[in-house]
């Protein structure tokens, strides 16, 4: 069985400051950020967020096959926890190179992150960084606290990146 590593963060105790440089620098770079509320949630961009995160959870720990595209929409989309504008993208030269996708649940009040990718090629540059900069701002102009996040153990690269954005390990069984 995995012992998950279970992350949760106080967004209104993270640090927004700090990490709009991120923003800055991946716009400088070339990268735009949107989110599938800016651009519509339709079959087309549905598609294309398929195929973003196919591509960056082939890189998780034991993920196993991958969901069909109809699994992935009942899974994730045809949800009531989903909301398109938590679903964050970063576009260069008009490929979808990043995203950051985020459910919320109101009883118990909580947001979900659901997804965190970077396409290879554009990892390493502080990419994510900026993605869930702009995740957080959702949470928070959504009226919610508390973003949690679950990690297989092995996944390193994605449990330091939140950890350096402040979250901490959420207590067992909360
Ligand atoms: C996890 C992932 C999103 C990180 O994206 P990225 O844009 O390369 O990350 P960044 O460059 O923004 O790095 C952010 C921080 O994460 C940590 N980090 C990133 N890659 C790392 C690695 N390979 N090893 C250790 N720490 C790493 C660092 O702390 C880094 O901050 P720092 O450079 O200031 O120290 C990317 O590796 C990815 O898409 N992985 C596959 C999908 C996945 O596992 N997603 C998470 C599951 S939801």
């Amino acid at each position: 069985m995995v012992d998950w590593v279970r992350l949760e963060l106080d967004v209104d105790r993270f640090d927004d400051a700090e990490f709009s440089l991120y923003l800055r620098r991946a716009e400088a770079s070339g990268a735009r950020f949107t989110t599938l509320a800016e651009l519509g949630d339709t079959p087309l961009h549905l598609r294309a967020l398929y195929d973003l995160n196919k591509t960056c959870s082939a890189d998780i720990p034991d993920r196993g096959p991958f969901y069909t595209y109809d699994e992935y929409v009942a899974q994730r989309i045809d949800v009531p926890s989903f909301d398109p504008g938590g679903i964050v993208l970063a576009i260069h030269d008009g490929t979808w190179i990043g995203m950051s996708a985020t459910s919320l649940h109101p009883e118990p009040r909580y947001a979900f992150s659901e997804m965190t990718g970077v396409l290879a090629p554009y990892r390493g540059r502080g990419l994510s960084l900026a993605l869930k900069l702009l995740a957080i701002r959702f949470v928070r102009a959504s009226g919610y606290r508390r973003l949690v996040a679950f990690h297989h153990p092995r996944n390193a690269s994605a449990i330091a990146m939140n950890r350096r954005l402040g979250f901490t390990d959420r207590a067992a069984g909360d």
